[in-house]
């Protein structure tokens, strides 16, 4: 039973210091249901939470993905973290000194690399910043910022700065402060001069946005010009800290919020942020300029149920808005669009009609999916023509509205679409279109016709890709009550040690067992949580998780365990019967005689063992 080198009393301490609400409550929002607390899964995608925690055990358990554990595991999951990076980050947050020797020395290299490239990062930031307000090069950025309507508090609160437009001012910052420039490099802040040596600064005469990953630690830039110049935006390149299908700009600071609401903004632009920000709306984030991908969706999942797309009122951000509707719904989120005027983003919005205006009509008004697809979807039709009008409705049935799942959602659009278009085509018949469009698709899918139809990107079936689970053998009840008895009482487990020992017909029971009764052996008491740290090994958590979220230890008494103990050894010895007897028929058929008359008589025996029990 090793924890690595992690010494035991820094494991119990780090565990006694966190709850595991609060910290699952970090990337999750939980809801209280009983003694348990409920939420969706942030491992994978749901739209009905089978994602518990409960805080009597210090412990969670996903019943859709399976994914359980104590609360180092569940940092291990959500953070990519190895069981030693787990108690790191949980024991700095503790402020528990976490001096062990775990790490081999290419992972405490790789680990010193990553700090020191966010140390260069985060000077940068620093320097940029300062260099907005005290160099002289930096006044026509900090007029444009200030021309723009970035307040100094606006500045301030998104540390907003200023690259100088010098080859290296930075580099040498940098060299100065004890920074490594080839490293710098392989952290994009600094580029190596193609001939005569030295590192030249990536970034030169552009306003400086940091960008900071969940944590908060700066991990790139994004650097606008002053003017018209092309490229109107230079980001970092992806490094090994900055993934941009994966980082949100400003969820760092944005997390408290979104948890508060539930709810997630995203913009497309990081001036839309600030001047969100500005305008009182704090639960917002915006992608790097790129698409949105399935990682962010389960990103904002694990913080909020609710987004509301707020993209650029152009063609190009409503399509964008659009094509994000699909990967959004998949990860289980609820979803709204603000709808922004024609040629206007965010920024410009609150510029020209004020905080106000935009939070109460734009972030407010926002209009569910359904609603934001038909308006969308008319984009593309001359509405003062009938036969277009016709079409319209028509494509409008079948793309949008027959793919509502609720018959009152269905009903609800309908009516908008029947009192607008009466002079087309009644309500009545229009519902008899969606019905027929409905039957049809639903033969399509009875007949294992899988061609997704364009509606129904997420089925709303209930059927969240929950696998059936498998039958389990007789003994398999047995073998987890028992653990689970054993994970509570000392004396049990004495008892199963001595009858039983490893001999469950489980593998993964019988390693259960194993590390309890080397667990109990130490000196510790029953303690779930404890005990789990001990496993290391996600798999064995998961199944211990399992047990203990699952199980309970109504009906047990001596009786109880007394017949368990004889079911797994009953299925034990018939397997052993079966395997022995195909055997004998083995050798039967071979000629050996003799062989097949030995084995006959360990059968005999082993029959009788069981008929004793
Ligand atoms: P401002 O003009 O400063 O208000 O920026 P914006 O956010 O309104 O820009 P726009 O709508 O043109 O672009 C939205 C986002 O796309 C920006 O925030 C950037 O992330 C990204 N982007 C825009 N232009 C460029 C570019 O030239 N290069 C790269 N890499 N990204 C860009
Ligand atoms: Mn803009």
């Amino acid at each position: 039973m090793s924890s690595g080198l992690i010494p035991e009393h820094i494991i119990e301490a780090v565990l006694k210091h966190h709850d595991i609400v609060d910290v699952i409550g970090k990337y999750v929002h939980l809801s209280k249901l009983g003694r348990n607390m409920k939420g969706l899964c942030p491992f994978h995608s749901e739209k009905s939470p089978s994602f518990n925690v409960n805080p009597e055990k210090q412990m969670f358990k996903c019943f859709g993905c399976g994914k359980g554990g104590n609360v180092i595991r569940f940092i291990q999951e959500i953070e990519g973290y190895t069981f030693g990076e787990a108690m790191r980050h949980l024991a700095e947050e503790a402020n528990i000194a976490f001096a062990w020797e775990q790490q081999s020395p290419e992972q405490a290299e790789r680990q010193q690399e990553k700090e020191q490239i966010v140390g260069g990062h985060e000077l940068a930031a620093k320097l940029y910043h300062h260099f907005l307000y005290n160099y002289a090069e930096g006044k026509p950025a900090l007029d444009y910022l200030h021309s723009r309507g970035f307040t100094d508090t606006l500045i301030d609160t998104f540390q907003i700065g200023f690259a100088p437009p010098r080859w290296d001012t930075l580099a040498q910052l940098l060299e100065k402060r004890g920074f490594p420039l080839p490293l710098m490099e392989k952290g994009a802040l600094v580029t190596a001069r193609s001939s005569g040596g030295g590192y030249v600064d990536k970034f030169r005469n552009r306003v400086m946005f940091p960008i900071r990953d969940a944590r908060g630690s700066v991990i790139a830039f994004a650097g606008r010009t002053l003017g018209n110049e092309q490229p109107k935006y230079l980001n970092s390149p992806e490094t090994s800290l900055f993934r941009k299908s994966r980082v949100l700009y400003n969820l760092h600071t944005a997390r408290a919020e979104i948890k508060r609401t539930n709810q997630i903004v995203v913009f497309e632009g990081y001036a839309d942020v600030i001047k969100a920000w500005s305008a009182g709306v704090h639960n917002a984030v915006a992608t790097m300029g790129t698409a949105l991908t399935e990682e962010h969706a389960l990103l904002m999942r694990r913080s909020a149920e609710r987004v509301v797309l707020c993209y650029d009122g152009d063609d190009a951000g409503q399509s964008a808005a659009y094509k994000s509707l699909g990967l959004l719904e998949k990860a289980g989120l609820d979803i709204k669009v603000a709808v922004l005027p024609n040629k206007l983003d965010a920024d410009d919005y609150v510029e020209t009609f004020g905080a106000d205006r935009f939070r109460n009509e734009i972030i407010e008004g926002a209009v569910p999916r359904e609603k934001f697809r038909l308006l969308h979807l008319r984009r593309n039709f001359n509405m003062q023509d009938n036969e277009a009008k016709l079409r319209y409705v028509r494509t409008a049935i079948r793309e949008v509205i027959a793919g509502i799942e609720s018959p009152t959602g269905r009903e609800h659009y309908l009516k908008e679409l029947a009192s607008e278009f009466s002079a087309i085509s009644s309500f009545e018949t229009m519902k008899q279109e969606t019905n027929e469009i409905r039957e049809q698709e639903q033969k399509k899918r009875g007949n294992g016709d899988n061609n997704d139809i364009s509606w129904n990107t997420v089925r709303n079936d209930g059927t969240d890709s929950q696998p059936l689970p498998k039958l389990k053998p007789a003994y398999d009840k047995a073998e987890r009550h028992l653990l689970y008895v054993m994970l509570h009482d000392k004396e049990v487990t004495a008892l199963v040690q001595e009858r039983l020992g490893d001999a469950f017909n489980d593998e993964a029971h019988a390693a259960l067992a194993a590390y309890l009764y080397a667990f109990y052996a130490q000196g510790f008491e029953p303690d779930a949580s404890r005990y789990m740290a001990s496993l290391q090994d996600d798999r064995l958590e998961r199944l211990a998780s399992s047990i203990l979220m699952t199980e309970s230890d109504q009906g047990i008494n001596d009786q109880v365990i007394e017949d368990y103990l004889r079911q797994i050894h009953k299925y034990r010895e018939l397997q052993a019967i079966e395997r022995l007897t195909e055997e004998r028929i083995a050798r039967e058929k071979s000629g050996d005689i003799i062989g097949a008359a030995r084995i006959e008589l360990e059968i005999l025996a082993l029959k009788g063992k069981l008929q004793k029990r």
